[in-house]
């Protein structure tokens, strides 16, 4: 389910993405998209995402964040323009070229049944016991999976092996890490974790974006702060692009957002 694309065509010649030390530039170049033709949601969407940069998207309710995230795992082909990854048009790519390269991790497919260490192997079913377990390492989730009932065979939907929200978060960015993309694309989830926990991911957070270009959908202003750029999104436009630090003293929307988030912390 996770990754169906139900609405692209494989090409008949795909083009190999170049290989080399430089991996993970996103463009969009003057995309127009709407889910229904008479409805555009995005008129023209211009982004340059050098590789290795941290994006956050940020907007209200239905400005297009998700969108522009399911565009660039090519869920939808634009109606004109192009997306590219390392100067290849997605749609250039060969279906398994692309889900290595690109991944989108979202708030309902954090978690799938089978065990801790089927769930990290995911989109490496090659990966080796140690592999995984290295990668559960390098985000900070070994401990835990290591004090579960069965370690990283328990079962995440049998008794004794259901995780908390924050567990499963870990586990998603382990198998993420271990996917190693060229481009991670993260739709946040909304819903708060307690203070400990909430440290954990966002250390774990670090870990899985570095070295890597990513496209995060924030909600918490500790992702945002830590993003190389935002990007503020309103009706299917960028209103705003700079630091956070930038943005914040701008006096913009991102301004106000910062000082409502920041009152709202205890
Ligand atoms: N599958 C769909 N079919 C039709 N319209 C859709 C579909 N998905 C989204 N839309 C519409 O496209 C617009 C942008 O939606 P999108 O999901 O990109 O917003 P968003 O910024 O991610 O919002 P949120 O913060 O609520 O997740 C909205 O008007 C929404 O109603
Ligand atoms: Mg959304």
């Amino acid at each position: 389910m996770l990754d169906e694309r139900p609405m692209v065509a494989e090409p008949e010649r795909p083009v190999r993405l170049p290989a080399g030390p430089c991996r993970g530039t996103v463009l969009f170049r003057s995309v127009t998209f709407g889910y229904r033709p008479d409805a555009p949601i995005l008129a023209g969407l211009e982004l340059t995402v050098p590789a290795g940069q941290t994006v956050a998207l940020i907007g209200s309710t239905g400005a297009g964040k998700s969108t522009v995230a399911k565009l660039l795992a090519r869920f939808h082909d634009p109606a004109s323009g192009t997306v590219s990854l390392d100067g290849v048009d997605l749609r250039d790519l060969a279906d398994a070229e692309l889900r290595r390269a690109i991944v989108l991790v979202t708030q309902e497919n954090h978690l799938f049944r089978g065990s801790v260490a089927e769930n990290i192997r995911f989109r490496r079913p090659d990966a080796d016991d140690a592999a995984v377990e290295a990668a559960a390492r390098a985000i900070g989730a070994h401990d835990f999976i290591a004090a579960l009932p069965d370690g990283y065979a328990t079962d995440v939907h049998r008794r004794g092996g259901r995780l908390s929200a924050g567990q499963r978060q870990l586990v998603a960015f382990a198998r993420a890490f271990l996917a190693d993309p060229r481009v991670l694309i993260l739709d946040e989830a909304t819903s708060s974790l307690d203070v400990p926990t909430e440290r954990l991911v966002q250390r774990a957070l670090r870990s899985v974006l570095r070295d890597r270009t990513a496209l995060v959908i924030a909600h918490r202003l500790s992702t945002v702060e830590t993003a190389d750029r935002v990007l503020v999104l309103d009706g299917g436009r960028i209103v705003e692009d700079g630091s956070p630090a930038e943005l914040a003293a701008s006096g913009g929307r991102y301004a106000a957002l910062h000082r409502r988030w920041r009152d709202s912390l205890i």
